[in-house]
């Protein structure tokens, strides 16, 4: 079936988690700077809990997007630029699974984690060098999804404003 924008729930679920992840980086980078205090570790106990909400955000989204058609860019956008939405869509999706993931397996390592007050079963392996791949991992990948969504955005604004064709505003999928 042909359509012209994504179904209503990948909409929602956009802009909910884009809104999310970029608080979530800007919260991560703030609180791992601030001095030891009740305050830092409210920030951290924050942070985890709605990382982990994106985490099932995540599972919701990739339902969402397997059970309805989403619009094609083929014959409207050139073809090295869908090559490059679709390998960044796709790494988007990727790190959007791996981020809340490391940060889940750092924080279940040696430590009771507590997602809105409430104790998660332990499930992660109790290996340390797992752990610490984890928390090495965390904050660079946080950092490329940054890179990536600029990149993302870039995009958007170019097939709305640059290209003179009304057919290669591909924001109007997702509004
Ligand atoms: C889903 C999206 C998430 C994003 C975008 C995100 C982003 C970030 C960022 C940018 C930092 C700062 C890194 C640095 O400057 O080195 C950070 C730190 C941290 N994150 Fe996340 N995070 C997410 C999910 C999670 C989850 C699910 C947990 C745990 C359940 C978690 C636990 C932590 C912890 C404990 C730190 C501090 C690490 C330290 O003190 O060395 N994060 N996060
Ligand atoms: C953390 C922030 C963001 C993430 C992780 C993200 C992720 C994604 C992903 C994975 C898709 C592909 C959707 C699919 O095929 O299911 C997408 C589509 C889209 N996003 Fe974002 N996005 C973010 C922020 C933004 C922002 C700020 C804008 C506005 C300029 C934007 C505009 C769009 C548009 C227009 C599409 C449709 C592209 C197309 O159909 O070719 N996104 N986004």
């Amino acid at each position: 079936m042909k359509v012209s924008k994504y179904a209503l729930p990948l909409r929602l679920l956009h802009w909910l988690m884009a809104l999310s992840l970029l608080s979530l980086i800007a919260v991560g980078w703030y609180m791992e700077g601030l001095e030891k205090s009740a305050f830092k570790w409210e920030l951290y106990g924050l942070h985890k809990s709605f990382g982990v909400l994106l985490l099932a955000l995540w599972v919701l989204r990739v339902l969402a997007r397997r059970s309805s058609p989403v619009p094609s860019s083929v014959g409207i956008l050139k073809r090295w630029e869908i090559g490059l939405s679709h390998a960044t869509h796709s790494l988007l999706y990727l790190l959007m699974l791996a981020l809340p993931l490391s940060g889940f397996i750092m924080s279940t390592i040696d430590r009771e984690l507590a997602v809105f007050g409430w104790v998660v079963p332990t499930i992660t392996p109790q290996s340390e060098t797992l752990g610490s791949v984890a928390h090495t991992l965390h904050g660079p990948l946080a950092y490329t999804m940054l890179g990536l969504v600029l990149l993302h955005i870039a995009g958007a604004v170019k097939h709305r404003w640059l290209d003179q064709r009304h057919q290669a505003d591909v924001l109007a999928r997702m509004l």
